[in-house]
């Protein structure tokens, strides 16, 4: 090689591995700005039942309007996240413009690398791909019970604790929602009023439980912290709190009882 090619080749591969730390540094849009209609955003953030207590976060938030309505409409407060440094401007000058830029913070930041806690809402509106790669993140860093609102796009075989259907003037949008859930799988060992302690087993896949209850079979459901469990006859309600399960059972025909169940091992 000639020492022209030589340093040819050493510009191209610094050039190239600049492109890669740049690329990893400010990351390109995953996906382009496209705005929820106003009435759409509204009726997210109702699917989610938003109230002055919530803190809502709006991954990929375009020019604001979701954080912003839930700030104005609502009288929570926002935090949108945006990738786009433009976005993120016209984000806070709209939201001085609406009167709550005390109430709503927007990082230029890669919504991947965003520390969630805090937020006791998310809302997307990304594509099912992005969702999909975000949801691990989701499932970790958000405590049980947050809501989370995606316009249009599911989360693949995490299925939604709800989905609604809501018309803007162009078209019909999809609005899915779910609430995370605690962690509830493991051995636990479960007491009716006054009975003998039994062995509880619970598998568990997003919000759906099975596993075994001495030897009958369950199948149940968690509702962020809120657990509900049905073995044959026999219905069981809870809170989960850690390693611990306080609630009520119930039989057909019969009075409730304490039920309380506490995990022995994960
Ligand atoms: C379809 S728009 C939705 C905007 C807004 N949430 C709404 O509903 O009107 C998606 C937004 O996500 C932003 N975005 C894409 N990838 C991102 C990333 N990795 N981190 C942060 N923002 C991102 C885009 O710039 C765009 O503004």
């Amino acid at each position: 090689m000639t020492a022209r090619r030589a340093l040819l080749a050493l510009v191209v591969t610094l050039g190239v591995a600049g492109c890669a730390a740049l690329r990893e540094r400010f990351p390109g849009p995953d996906i382009l700005f496209v705005a929820t209609p106003e009435a759409v955003s509204l009726e997210m953030l109702k699917v989610a039942a938003v109230t002055p207590q919530d803190v809502v976060f709006d991954l990929g938030s375009g020019d604001g309007r979701v954080v912003i309505a839930a700030a104005r409409d609502f009288g929570a407060r926002g935090v949108g996240v945006e990738i786009d440094p433009k976005l993120v401007n016209v984000s806070r000058d709209a939201a001085l413009a609406a009167g709550v830029g005390s109430r709503v913070t927007f990082l230029w930041q890669d919504l991947f690398v965003t520390d969630l806690t805090g937020a006791t809402v998310v809302t997307l509106y990304l594509r099912d791909d992005v969702n999909l790669r975000l949801r691990p993140k989701l499932l970790r860093e958000l405590a049980p019970g947050t809501r989370v609102v995606s316009h249009d796009f599911d989360m693949g075989d995490w299925e939604p604790d709800r989905v609604q259907s809501v018309r803007s003037r162009e078209r019909e949008h999809r609005l899915y929602f779910w609430v995370i859930p605690a962690r509830a799988a493991g051995m636990w060992q479960s007491r009716v009023g006054e009975g003998e302690a039994a062995s509880l087993t619970l598998t568990q896949e997003f919000q759906k439980l099975g596993g075994t209850l001495g030897a009958q079979r369950i199948t149940g459901r968690l509702r962020g912290e809120r657990v509900e469990i049905t073995a044959g006859a026999l219905t069981l309600r809870g809170m989960a709190h850690g390693d611990r399960i306080e609630g009520e059972a119930s039989a057909a025909g019969g009075a409730p009882q304490r039920w309380t169940a506490h995990r022995a091992q994960h």
